[in-house]
């Protein structure tokens, strides 16, 4: 990259390093935006609730392991569709996690009850299909192993490039230098509080406190560095020291 030299602030760069940092910035801090706005209508509306909250890290981690969607429409929304005693045999094959020996007696209780409304024409779930009433009967564990192992080193490469690069930049910045030492090193551990985080909430629900804390704590420093060096690169206060 630059050569920096000894005593190299922001304000004294040239131009064309000017230009070139905040075109950085500028396409970083929008991305970090996106990235803010995607988890709230991804994560965020986990729970059915928009607005990210501990619930949703639970459910995206974690599952939702009180039962599966089908018991959930049985004791729920769709208590009312079907006679007592039918509904009770159908949570009891969901129970026993949804035996196909049993279908030809299931089937046709869906049939009967269901397929009014839960047919191709309505685009609702067709539960009168063997496959469609065995997904909606397993259990939701959350985030599997081989997603969990893919976003996790996507994230890390990936936003360690970023921290790298814009903690390169921000390291020529004025500013006290503990605090230089803390931005410049808190979003790297931050990274790595939350992504651990995801794989301890896959276990244990109530790590998804520190995917909260590890995701504000790198947007926080992030935005702090690239606020001072958008200033310092730009306003005369930095520019005309000279
Ligand atoms: C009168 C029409 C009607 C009948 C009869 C009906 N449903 Fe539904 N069902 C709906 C509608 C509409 C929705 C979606 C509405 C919602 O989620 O608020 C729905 C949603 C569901 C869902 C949630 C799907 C999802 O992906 O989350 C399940 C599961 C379900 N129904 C199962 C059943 C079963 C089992 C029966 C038979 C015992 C049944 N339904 C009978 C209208 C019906």
């Amino acid at each position: 990259m630059v050569e920096i030299k000894e005593g190299t602030t922001l304000g004294k760069l040239s131009l064309t390093y000017r230009v070139l940092f905040t075109g950085f910035l500028l396409v970083i801090g929008t991305g970090l935006m996106m990235a803010g706005a995607q988890i709230m209508l991804t994560h965020g509306m986990a729970d059915g609730k928009a607005g990210l909250s501990m619930n949703d890290i639970v459910y995206s981690y974690y599952g939702n392991r009180t039962g599966s969607k089908l018991e959930s429409a049985l004791t729920g929304k769709m208590k009312s569709k079907a006679p007592e005693d039918v509904n009770f045999t159908l949570i009891q094959w969901v129970r026993d996690d949804a035996p196909m020996e049993q279908w030809n007696k299931i089937g046709p209780l869906l049939e009967k009850y269901c397929a009014s409304c839960h047919n191709a024409e309505s685009g609702l779930p067709e539960v009168t299909k063997q496959e469609v009433a065995k997904s909606l009967a397993e259990i939701d564990h959350g985030a599997s192993i081989s997603t969990l192992t893919r976003v996790s080193h996507i994230h890390l490469f990936g936003i360690g490039f970023i921290f790298l690069f814009v903690g390169w930049i921000f390291g020529m910045a004025e500013f006290d230098q503990f605090w230089k030492l803390i931005l410049i090193s808190t979003p790297f551990a931050f990274l790595v509080l939350d992504i651990a985080s995801w794989w301890l909430t896959k276990f244990w629900p109530i790590w998804a406190w520190f995917t909260m804390i590890g995701g504000f704590g790198y947007s926080l420093a992030s935005t702090i560095m690239i606020g001072t060096c958008l200033a310092q690169m730009w306003l005369p206060r930095w520019t005309q020291k000279y």
